[in-house]
């Protein structure tokens, strides 16, 4: 018996669901030998700018949650745009010690809502709500907690799942609070995901990953349902005007997959048009 099945019989014993999930293998059969050879990777501080908001983590969350350098760049990415406004309003679903909601505070305007969902009642503590932080506390694959929670604050500009890893936990969530939660633009990011790599947080038969990579097809669903170039042109007469698309599809602008986080943009599309110059 090869090492790794004896490690996997190990692990078995522990998390039993592992039996029934599939092997994850690096899915590489098209990718070139050049693209496939390995190469030595090393720990390059100045590849990470030193933004507002990791300064504000290194003042206020570093000592009460570590995270990757890397976020920080996707962070202020995706969240810089919202920076200024007054009537924003923030989700972020796992609270734990209150740091990540202290540096939103610093980072967003004062007046912005900032909401922490956990399901500790101790997070309770950290709200302020002179300081417009607010905690529910509740499980965040309860969808009626998260509808009350959207109904109560929302809809959000921003959701971001910092909650328990869990495979389940991370598509429940998902799911309902893309659809119910959250506004027309606006984005949720997921984060932590290389826990879908990990035996004890896998308890659904897809990960996260695996799910966001099949909703890349989803963004693509008029091109599935309607397979002629025409139903595209500009001026053709078999031009569409209107299509009937998944609400996913109509609503999102852009997956974006960075390690261990993925960012969905949501965003109203309107039916794609092919125009000659
Ligand atoms: C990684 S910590 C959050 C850290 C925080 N976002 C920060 O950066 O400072 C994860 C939190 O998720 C909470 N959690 C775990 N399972 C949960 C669930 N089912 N529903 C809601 N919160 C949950 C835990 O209680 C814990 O406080």
């Amino acid at each position: 018996m090869g090492i790794g099945r004896s490690i996997k019989r190990k692990l078995i014993r522990f998390y039993p669901d592992l039996a029934r999930l599939p092997k994850r293998r690096l899915a590489n059969s098209d990718l070139s030998p050049e693209l496939t050879r390995e190469t030595e990777i090393v720990h390059d501080m100045s590849r990470f700018p030193a933004n507002d908001l990791y300064r504000q983590f290194l003042i206020d969350t570093a000592k009460d949650m570590p995270k990757p350098h890397h976020y920080f760049e996707i962070y202020e990415q995706w969240f810089s745009r919202f920076r200024n406004r007054v009537d924003l309003k923030l989700l972020e679903i796992g609270v734990a010690r209150g740091g990540s909601l202290k540096m939103w505070r610093q980072y967003f305007h004062d007046k912005a809502t900032i909401v922490g969902l956990d399901i500790d009642p101790g997070c309770k503590a950290y709200e302020n709500a002179d300081e417009n932080i607010f905690i529910e506390i509740g499980d965040q694959t309860d969808t009626s907690f998260l509808e009350h929670v959207a109904e109560k604050f929302g809809p959000f500009d921003i959701i971001l799942d910092d909650g328990g890893h869990t495979t389940a936990q991370q598509t429940i969530s998902f799911n309902h609070l893309y659809a119910n939660g959250l506004n027309d633009p606006g984005v949720y990011l997921v984060e932590d995901l290389q826990t879908n790599y990990w035996p004890e947080f896998q308890d659904a038969d897809q990960s996260f990953i695996d799910f966001a990579k099949s909703l890349v097809d989803r963004l693509h669903e008029f091109y599935i349902k309607n397979r002629s170039i025409h139903s595209f042109q500009k001026g053709r007469p078999e031009q569409r005007r209107s299509m009937k698309v998944s609400r996913f599809c109509a609503d999102t602008r852009s997956i974006s997959f960075y390690d261990s986080i993925i960012v969905f943009e949501k965003r109203r599309k309107s039916v794609p048009v092919l125009e000659r110059g």
